[in-house]
């Protein structure tokens, strides 16, 4: 039974990281293009250095949620299980999840602008710059960019496979993240959404399950272990 899972900010809600769109999400207060974009990195680096080093330390002192626990537990339930997040806080390997493909980076990391090469965690917010000259920045994807290559092929080639197809907590309004759900549904995955608000997935979805992701998911998962959707499980 091939599981793939594919998260996004409404998974790390209930630990205190706010998501993105919606009224408290970080785009009603500030501007993507003036924060999350490379035009926007290399007109005001510092500004873009310190809404990251801002982020960075809010999310450094949250925890994983029951959610993220719960995916950990149905990583261990499934035989071959992959998790796609878009989220770039780390709190899934935190939680103790393994096959993490981060599709949107992550913000502990830093990069060169210019050659690429992966940096340690720069704690401030300064500008610094790589042995190559060019400037140091997140490890995120921003607007305008392209996904890490690899990390969405492997997305893709896991998500074909899928008997089944969890989507949970993600507006699923940016692609390419966002075509994974129907591409698990023509390749025949049944599909469930967790999400308190109904997106354009939910039409599609085989079960649409309105709720938090950490109450619901944990539930699922005693359901599942508890063998009360073997209809569903037992296929090999
Ligand atoms: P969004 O902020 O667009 O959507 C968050 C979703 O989580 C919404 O559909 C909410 O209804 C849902 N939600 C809120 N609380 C929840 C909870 N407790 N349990 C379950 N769901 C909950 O975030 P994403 O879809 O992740 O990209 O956004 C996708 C991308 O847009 C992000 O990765 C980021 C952003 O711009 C980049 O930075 C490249």
């Amino acid at each position: 039974m091939t599981a793939v899972v594919l998260t996004g900010a409404g998974v790390s809600a209930e630990s205190g990281v706010p998501t993105f769109r919606g009224n408290d999400g970080l785009w009603s207060q500030f501007s993507p293009e003036e924060l999350a974009s490379v035009d926007a990195f290399l007109a005001n680096p510092d500004l873009v250095l310190r809404w990251y080093a801002w982020r960075r330390e809010l999310i450094a002192k949250v925890l994983p949620n029951p959610a993220h626990h719960a995916l950990v537990a149905l990583e261990n339930f499934f035989s071959r299980f992959t998790l796609v997040t878009q989220n770039v806080d780390g709190l899934h390997q935190a939680a103790g999840s393994k096959n993490v493909l981060e599709l949107h980076g992550n913000i502990f990391r830093n990069k060169c602008h210019r050659c690429g090469e992966q940096c340690s965690t720069q704690t401030d917010d300064t500008i610094h710059f790589c042995r190559c000259g060019g400037a140091i920045r997140p490890d995120v994807v921003w607007f305008g960019e392209m996904l890490p290559e690899k990390t969405f092929e492997i997305a893709v080639r896991h998500t074909r496979k899928a008997d089944i197809f969890l989507v949970i907590g993600t507006s699923g309004l940016v692609y390419p993240a966002a075509s994974l759900p129907s591409l698990a549904r023509e390749s025949g995955a049944l599909l469930v959404e967790i999400n308190p608000e109904k997106t354009d997935i939910s039409r599609s979805a085989d079960y649409y399950l309105q709720g938090k992701a950490g109450e619901l998911l944990p539930t699922l998962v005693r359901c599942l272990q508890q063998g009360v959707f073997t209809e569903f499980t037992s296929k090999t």
